[in-house]
């Protein structure tokens, strides 16, 4: 059996890129696996946060992680501030990372360029990330596209470590999905779909209600050519949706080219916003029961003491390969 470590920042309510491309396949890897799935809140402070809006996105997303499917007596489920050794092992892990290895990362780059205060922390947010998947000895990381450069940031820390000091950490391998995996917005198809966008028009959140997908869905950017037909290059705008459509049914993208021949953008896109809306609607009622009830509360309190667990060994023994502390 495998050990699966993957998170999910509370910065918003999660879109349909989020789930296609990451929350979907989690379900899947539960079965046959030893999963860890993780609210990392502490990941999502990087960027200024309204602290009763983080509150509330943290149980938003802990109940969507069991509105999608995850089933806490398989996975476990909790939030990263509860389990401290996330933090702990971070600051270790910042200090064998070179500055210029962090400031070559593109999410830094996109997120810190032209802003006048660039918090430390998103600079040193890919060591906190190492530290999170390391704790756990994790065999594979499922994780969108945008991610792939953090899971190689984190392999080189993990063996940078293991040759320096003592050789205690797992080696993780990056899992991308085939379909979903980059899910582009739907106002600027070129930049990826992102919980924190300030245009609420650019993404599909999972809690949109169906006429809001209907609307978003309707008002996402296209071209003139008015042929649905997959051409990153220059058609964006289609063929995200293309990749969402099939992302959602499992129908390849040459099936949704024939079937759409001839037809314009309007029976395309109506067709594409009732799919989207099936897929959606059962997690949306599943969400609903869950989000006040104190079952969560159960799930997350026990999530955090089987993590706390795990984190702890591994962080004692990461303590003893560099020398701090008195214990041996
Ligand atoms: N557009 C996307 N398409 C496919 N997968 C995506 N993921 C994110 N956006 C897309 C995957 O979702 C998981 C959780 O991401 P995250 O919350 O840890 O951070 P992120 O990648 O920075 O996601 P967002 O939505 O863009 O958040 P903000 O706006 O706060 O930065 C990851 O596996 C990611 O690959």
């Amino acid at each position: 059996m495998k050990t699966v470590f993957s998170g999910i920042q509370p910065s918003g309510t999660v879109t349909l890129g989020n789930y296609l491309g990451a929350m979907k396949h989690f379900v899947d890897m539960q079965e046959d696996n030893q999963c860890y799935f993780c609210i990392v809140d502490q990941h999502a402070i990087t960027q200024p946060q309204d602290r009763l809006k983080l509150r509330e996105n943290i149980r938003n997303l802990a109940a969507l992680y069991v509105a999608v499917g995850l089933e806490p007596e398989k996975s476990v489920l909790f939030v990263q501030s509860e389990v401290p050794a996330h933090a702990q092992l971070g600051w270790m892990m910042q200090c064998i990372s070179y500055i210029g290895e962090l400031e070559r990362m593109t999410q830094f780059k996109d997120k810190s360029t032209g802003k006048e205060a660039v918090s430390a922390s998103l600079l040193t947010y890919p060591p906190l990330m190492a530290a999170d998947i390391l704790l756990y000895g994790t065999d594979i990381v499922p994780v969108g596209e945008d991610q792939k450069q953090h899971l190689e940031l984190t392999r080189n820390l993990a063996e940078r470590f293991n040759n320096k000091y003592n050789n205690i950490f797992t080696v993780p391998e990056v899992q991308i999905p085939k379909e979903g995996a980059r899910i582009m917005s739907l106002q600027e198809p070129t930049s990826k779909m992102s919980k924190s966008s300030p245009n609420p028009k650019s993404y599909i959140s999972i809690l949109d209600e169906p006429n809001t997908i209907r609307k978003k869905i309707k008002s996402a950017v296209t071209d003139t050519e008015g042929t649905v037909r997959y051409d990153k290059e220059n058609k964006a705008g289609v063929a995200n949706l293309l990749t969402i459509y099939s992302a959602c049914t499992g129908e390849s993208i040459s099936t949704l080219e024939f079937r759409y021949e001839g037809k314009g953008y309007g029976d395309f896109k109506s067709d594409l916003a009732e799919v989207v809306v099936e897929v959606l609607s059962p997690i949306q009622e599943k969400y609903k029961e869950l989000i006040q009830s104190e079952e969560l509360d159960h799930i997350l309190d026990n999530g955090a003491l089987r993590a706390n667990t795990h984190a702890n060994r591994m962080l004692h023994k990461a303590e003893r390969a560099m020398g701090l502390g008195r214990r041996t």
